[in-house]
């Protein structure tokens, strides 16, 4: 497809995605949103891709939802219009991994795409902040919830509140993000992420990636309840049967795609 505010491209099993809309700081407009949306769709669908890495430019992963373009809706407007359900929660129905490769500014609804991420990397010099307050309104698309539970309560507080931003190294110690990498290595770093999850068992990582999001919607007991249930249901499955016995045979196991 042609889109005209993200480029898309595929590197080995990885679909990468980036944001490009350089004169706005990536601002996520919903010209932007519904080219994300499809785009993530479209990979996810596509059997020769594993996983999907979405970045920015060097400046902004994204500067947040389109100020310009919300200032002047009205509560009607925006409440009967499925503005944040229909186009933002794209990601969260993909079923491959999603990498975020974060660089420069990730605020308000651009941190708020990177939190619903499988895994987040972040460029040393990437700044991630909740700043709507300063604009007298919230997080809109899961920043209260996703960043408490990421960060913790003292942090998510301080920077919902005040719109303070964390750096790299603040949001690595805070565990919002998996590791930080050289600018210049950020997107390769995402790509090889990417394509080493894409080597393992593809039913495993769908599994994987359930698991892992269940441990934010249940209980523990009904968490490792879910768990047990589906790594049992991977024993109905090639991947099992190769990786095992790859490990036995001292081989690389060779997951059929
Ligand atoms: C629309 C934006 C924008 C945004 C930047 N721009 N962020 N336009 N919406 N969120 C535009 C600027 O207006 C400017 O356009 C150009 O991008 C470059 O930005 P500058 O401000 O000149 O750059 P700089 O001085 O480097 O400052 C960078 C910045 C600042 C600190 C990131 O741009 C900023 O504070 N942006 C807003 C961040 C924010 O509040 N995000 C939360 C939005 S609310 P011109 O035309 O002047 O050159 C939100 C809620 C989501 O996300 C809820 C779910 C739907």
């Amino acid at each position: 497809a042609e889109y005209g505010m993200i480029l898309t491209e595929v590197q080995g099993r990885v679909g990468l995605i980036r944001l490009n809309r350089p004169q706005a700081l990536n601002a996520l407009c919903d010209q932007l949103m519904a080219e994300l949306a499809d785009a993530l769709k479209g990979f996810d669908k596509d059997p020769a891709i594993a996983a999907i890495v979405l970045t920015g430019s060097d400046k902004a992963f994204a500067a947040g939802a389109d100020i310009k373009e919300m200032q002047h809706r009205t509560y009607p407007e925006v409440y009967f219009d499925d503005w944040i359900g229909e186009r933002w929660e794209a990601v969260l129905t993909v079923r491959k991994p999603v990498i975020a490769a974060v660089a420069g500014f990730a605020l308000g609804g651009g941190c708020e795409v990177a939190m619903m991420c499988d895994i987040i990397l972040a460029a040393d010099n990437a700044k991630f902040g909740q700043p709507e307050i300063r604009l007298g309104v919230i997080p809109g698309a899961g920043g209260s919830q996703r960043l408490t539970r990421a960060v913790g309560k003292s942090k998510a507080m301080e920077m919902v509140l005040t719109g303070r931003m964390m750096d790299a190294a603040e949001a690595e110690r805070a565990n919002l993000v998996s590791r930080i990498v050289p600018l210049a290595d950020l997107v390769a770093e995402a790509v090889k992420l990417g394509e080493t999850i894409g080597t393992m068992s593809a039913p495993a990582v769908a599994i994987a990636k359930d698991a892992v999001n269940a441990a934010f919607e249940t209980s523990l007991t009904e968490g490792v309840r879910y768990e047990r249930r589906v790594f049992l249901s991977l024993f109905g499955t090639e991947g099992q049967k190769e990786g095992m016995a790859a490990f036995v045979e001292k081989r690389k196991p060779a997951f059929r795609r």
